[in-house]
């Protein structure tokens, strides 16, 4: 039985290969959270499309209730990451989301970017990200002194963007929305305007005595559609029909200094790393198998690792192909100290093995408009 799990890993190996090769035709995925520079795991706390095939696709159609937070966005993750007000949230996009090293955006997809906030009761719930609620916090449209879009200014800071929560808002659970327009096909026939959003559960430590209540706007089904200028705006035009239309609200613009009460904020109990985890690819954790010391034993701990190894497959994001990978050779140095009669074990047990997470560049951190 335990042999059975051992013959099935070079299907497993030869998926990834395909997934890699089909995600060669590239658009982009909003992939890592970085709070205050800190990597918080690929695809940690991110709602993502969960098919590696098309995670990196744009909105379609543009009027979709996934313009809130992409496919799969209804659908609430294990993790919420800590923040805090006035921290600086980085976000990674990348034309692979399984390749830390992929490309963020073809540089023809010119268009603006925007990062948005919503509050909510809990942010592992599911079908809270349609709806009303959204502030925008961060855009960047048009830069007629360089000739730079958005896009193109996230592109040369190696797809990352960089905002800072707002200082005044309450904490609590929240939902932080990136959304890229892309518009070199907006004047198409018929016009085809591409949208990449993704969304990223956090929660926000604040001590904020009165905290602002930002005013809000509806994102979801019907909140674009054709007839908005703005996604039908002509960026080869020479020169441009400048003023870009306006997309969405206004910035939301923080109250500085606000008043603080120490230690006002409220303790962060849903989205934690779960007790026991060693293993950490995106929302999913592997779990250290049960001490073995002698050989059946040792093949039930083998079992154990390569049932977490399926889970993993099964339920990864499409980040996770190459991690999956790196926890089944934990299941074979288990398999081989079975077949070899290494007990007791596991080796290093309880060690937390989670590969470690690409450092933001130097500079990284850098908020651009
Ligand atoms: C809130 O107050 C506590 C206690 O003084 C402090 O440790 C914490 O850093 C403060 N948090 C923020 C977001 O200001």
């Amino acid at each position: 039985m335990a042999f059975s799990n051992i013959f099935s890993r070079p299907a497993r190996l030869v998926l990834s290969a395909t997934v890699f090769l089909s995600l060669a035709q590239a658009h982009t995925v909003m992939t890592t959270l970085y709070v205050d520079g800190e990597n918080q795991g690929d695809g940690v706390c991110i709602r993502m499309n969960m098919d590696g095939y098309t995670s990196n696709y744009f909105v379609s159609p543009v009027t979709s209730k996934d313009i809130a937070c992409g496919v799969d966005g209804e659908k609430g993750v294990s993790r919420v990451c800590p923040a805090k007000t006035s921290s600086v949230l980085t976000f990674e996009f990348r034309e692979d989301a399984d390749d830390v090293n992929s490309r963020p955006l073809d540089e023809s997809h010119k268009g603006p970017a925007a990062v948005y906030m919503k509050k909510v009761s809990s942010a592992t719930d599911s079908n809270n990200a349609a709806g009303d609620g959204w502030f925008k916090i961060w855009e960047s449209v048009y830069d007629s002194e360089n000739d730079k879009w958005g896009t193109t200014k996230m592109i040369e800071n190696n797809g990352h963007i960089s905002v800072r929560v707002p200082e005044d808002i309450e904490g609590g659970y929240y939902l932080v929305r990136t959304e890229l327009l892309a518009l070199h096909a907006a004047t198409a026939n018929p016009p085809d305007p591409q949208f990449y959003v993704g969304c990223a559960q956090v929660f926000i430590e604040s001590n904020v005595t009165n905290p602002s209540r930002p005013e809000t706007v509806f994102i979801g089904e019907g909140t674009y559609t054709l007839d908005n200028p703005a996604l039908t705006f002509n960026i080869y035009d020479k020169p441009m029909a400048l003023p870009y239309p306006p997309l969405g609200p206004p910035v939301y613009k923080p109250k500085s200094n606000p008043d603080t009460t120490e230690g006002n904020s409220q303790e962060q109990t849903e989205g934690l790393k779960p007790e026991g985890c060693i293993f950490v690819n995106g929302n999913w954790c592997g779990f250290e198998v049960p001490s073995y010391n002698n050989e059946e034993e040792c093949w039930a701990a083998s079992d154990d690792c390569w049932r977490q190894s399926d889970n993993c497959w099964a339920e990864t994001q499409p980040t996770g192909y190459g991690y999956c990978t790196e926890w089944s050779k934990k299941c074979e140095e288990i398999s081989d100290s079975c077949k070899n009669s290494r007990f007791p074990g596991p080796p290093n047990a309880g060690q937390d093995i989670t590969p470690e997470w690409k450092k933001l560049e130097e500079g990284g951190t850098e908020i651009f408009y």
